[in-house]
């Protein structure tokens, strides 16, 4: 069995400010990347990771991979991403081995996923799911509205989905390798609202069954500066 990763790290972080790319910021002195691949190859049945660097930026974080030793040995490769992240997980797919047999798309902005969260979702794909994603109750209630609006503006509500029926997803997300391979083929050029926000969006509108797993609260994306301040106490904890 051969477990290749596609960490998409190609977005410039606008949520999180102004500056270098998101996934060069450093958390405990070390580029998020960085966490983020590291926590991919600690996974056993990980043998290849492909990182999707910012489109001008692939030699850079080359180099910078180079630079930061990795848990287990790996097959590591970085290929220039695009302007969306559906782009981008298209190009990480065009240096996908041939003899893969699950694909896991991890966001690079999850630095801190568990090992046995990469391993769970890992496992559902090998037992046969075409797609698996790690997720979990959302806490918040939920209201909907019936139009995108502009921030800050009073916006009218349409309803209040049943929040036990909802789910808040994280990566990695696992797939059979054909099964985003043809999800990207088919839905190839949406973009926009027509675009998927995460890689099972796709492969649901192929009509293959998607399945949850449970997610890990140490999973969540570093979005705006306050999850930088979670991720340094996560990490604090760990060291202890
Ligand atoms: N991503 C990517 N290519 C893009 C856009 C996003 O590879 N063109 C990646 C990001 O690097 C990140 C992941 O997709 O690892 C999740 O995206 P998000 O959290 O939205 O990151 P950014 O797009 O960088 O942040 P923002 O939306 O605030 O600009
Ligand atoms: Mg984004």
């Amino acid at each position: 069995p051969h477990t290749a990763v596609i960490i998409p790290a190609a977005g410039r972080g606008v949520r999180l400010g102004p500056g270098i790319p998101k996934a060069l910021r450093l958390l405990n002195g070390v580029p998020i990347l960085v966490h983020a691949v590291r926590a991919m190859a600690a996974a056993r049945s990980v043998a290849t990771v492909i990182v999707v660097a910012p489109p001008d930026g692939a030699e850079g974080v080359r180099a910078l991979l180079d630079e930061h030793p990795l848990p287990r040995p790996v097959a590591l490769h970085v290929v220039p991403g695009g302007t969306t992240r559906q782009e981008s997980v298209r190009l990480g797919l065009a240096a996908l081995p041939a003899d893969a047999d699950v694909v896991l798309v991890h966001d690079a902005a999850r630095p801190l996923v568990p090992v046995d969260t990469t391993e769970a979702v890992a496992a559902a794909v090998r037992d046969g799911a075409p797609a698996v994603v790690p997720a979990l109750p959302v806490t918040d209630t939920i209201k909907q509205i019936a139009a995108p609006a502009r921030e800050g503006e009073p916006v009218p509500v349409t309803g209040t989905p049943d929040r036990a029926l909802l789910r808040a997803v994280q990566t990695p997300q696992g797939f059979a390798p054909d099964a985003l391979l043809d999800a990207h083929r088919r839905l190839a050029g949406l973009g926009g609202e027509e675009g998927a926000t995460d890689d099972a969006g796709m492969v649901e509108r192929l009509g293959l069954p998607v399945v949850l797993v449970p997610g890990h609260e140490e999973a969540f994306k570093v979005t705006r500066p306050l999850d930088l301040v979670l991720a340094e106490a996560v990490l604090a904890r760990r060291r202890i």
